[in-house]
């Protein structure tokens, strides 16, 4: 195989980060295709923890190319950031490694007040959003009123587009949502700047991937955030603004369908989600709190304290239907160690009737009550184990079971969060 999607199939935080970072040793590209830096991936080397929130999480290896994709929003201001962090920890030495589309849509400052006055404004409706103006940037791609990458060197298209955006938007931020105006000139000569110092990393990534492809190169695509944050199939309204899904690919990096050869789903071993919206499987007691605790359940993004639960077939059964995993790494089988009883949500009761479908209104699954099935517990620490065979039998019963309910294999077994914590059992591009 050639090109490999990884996506999400939870809520995000799976901990796709690292295993990009691990499958990045068999590729030679790493391409994110959607969302921004509403992402956070977190990969964890001995001592040091980089948290990459819009570069591939392949860039911690030298040699490999990687490229953001058009289907992205991209904060300039904070890829900068991201850019100087991994110099300063020794990481990125060679500046040809990252690619940006030319296509690629722009988050101005606009869409951060936006977004912020917007959850401010909703009180007890918010969406619970990551303040980084994703779905305003998005609002503007659809509506055509959106600056690309492209735009930054052309200077009377630059000017006009921000001049047109802000006659809109100012009034809207300063007499609705009660936020400062912006200045298109003072936006003007940032992004003018921003644009000179990226423009050598600035590509037709649809060419330079078609390339790839044609040479035999194993390209991996990198997803965000998961499966029911996807804003068409995802617990709407309480989603993202974007496709997340394995689909998104290819028009988020402008590869034909025909091109794509296996989709890795991530599944954690647990449930987590960040922000509001519903989560049968929350476990509102001890149990949450101990998953929180043990598994760092903390937004590698906003640092808010993830909400955990158990771990839900329904969910996940959908998420493999919609993406079409061919495989599945499972991520955090260490955070379940020491708990007695551990529990799979198998299906969905509502209104005394049992369900097994993910219904898809948000009202009907938050008054869902899950169906568990039961299995004992482990009770070792098994951060240590690098043989499958060596994992405690009650582990391996829990991985059994959850391909037997999800019909797909497990290729990986992360069992901490270190790079090395990780027992890998196949190839991905095998
Ligand atoms: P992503 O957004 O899917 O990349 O996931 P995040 O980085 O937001 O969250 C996953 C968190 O779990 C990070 O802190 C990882 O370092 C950590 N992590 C990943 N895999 C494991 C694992 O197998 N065990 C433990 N204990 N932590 C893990
Ligand atoms: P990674 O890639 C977890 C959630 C937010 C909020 C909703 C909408 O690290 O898995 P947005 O800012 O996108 O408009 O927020 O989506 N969300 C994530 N939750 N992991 C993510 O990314 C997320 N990206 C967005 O918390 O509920
Ligand atoms: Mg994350």
């Amino acid at each position: 195989m050639a090109t490999i999607i990884l996506v999400g199939s939870q809520w995000g935080d799976e901990g796709k980060g690292k295993v990009i970072d691990i499958y990045t040793e068999y590729a030679d590209a790493v391409i994110r295709f959607q969302g921004g830096a509403n992402a956070g991936h977190t990969i964890v080397i001995g001592d040091q923890t980089i948290i990459l929130h819009q570069i591939p999480s392949g860039i911690l290896h030298p040699d490999k190319l990687c490229i953001i994709g058009n289907g992205m929003v991209l904060n300039l201001e904070t890829l900068v950031d991201e850019i100087d962090d991994l110099h300063r920890n020794g990481y990125f030495p060679d500046p040809s490694q990252l690619l940006i589309s030319e296509e690629v849509h722009l988050v101005l400052p606009y869409h951060r007040l936006i977004d912020v006055g917007k959850e401010e404004q909703a009180g007890a409706k918010k969406i619970g959003t990551t303040g980084r103006g994703i779905g305003p940037a998005y609002e503007d791609k659809v509506s055509r009123k959106g600056i690309r990458f492209v735009d930054l060197f052309d200077e009377k298209v630059l000017r006009e587009k921000l001049e047109s955006n802000l006659a809109e938007k100012n009034p809207y931020l300063v007499s609705r949502l009660q936020q400062p105006p912006c200045d298109a000139n003072e936006i003007f000569d940032a992004f003018r700047g921003l644009g000179e110092r990226l423009k050598p990393h600035m590509a037709n990534i649809s060419v330079v991937l078609d390339r790839l492809v044609k040479e035999g190169k194993q390209v991996l695509f990198e997803g965000a955030q998961g499966a029911l944050l996807d804003v068409d199939h995802g617990t709407y309204p309480y989603v993202t603004s974007s496709n997340t899904v394995a689909g998104a690919v290819c028009a988020g990096c402008g590869i034909g369908p025909t091109m794509i050869d296996g989709v890795v789903g991530v599944v954690k071993a647990y449930s987590t989600r960040v922000g509001e919206g519903p989560f049968p499987t929350e476990q509102l007691n001890e149990t949450g709190t101990k998953l929180r605790d043990r598994g760092k359940e903390y937004g590698a993004t906003t640092g808010r304290p993830r909400r955990c639960g158990w771990i839900d077939i329904v969910a996940l059964k959908h998420a493999m239907r919609i993406n079409g995993f061919t495989s599945l790494a499972l991520t955090k089988l260490d955070v379940l160690s020491g708990i007695e009883t551990v529990k799979i949500a198998c299906a969905y009761k509502v209104n005394g009737r049992e369900i097994d479908e993910f219904p898809a209104n948000s009202g009907e699954l938050a008054s869902c009550e899950p169906v568990y099935e039961e299995m004992p517990g482990w009770d070792q620490d098994i951060s240590a184990i690098r043989d499958y065979d060596a994992l405690p039998p009650s582990a391996k019963n829990y991985i059994d079971r959850l391909q037997e309910l999800l019909e797909v294999e497990f290729i990986l077994v992360s069992v901490g969060y270190r790079r090395d914590e990780t027992i890998v059992l196949e190839n991905p591009f095998a």
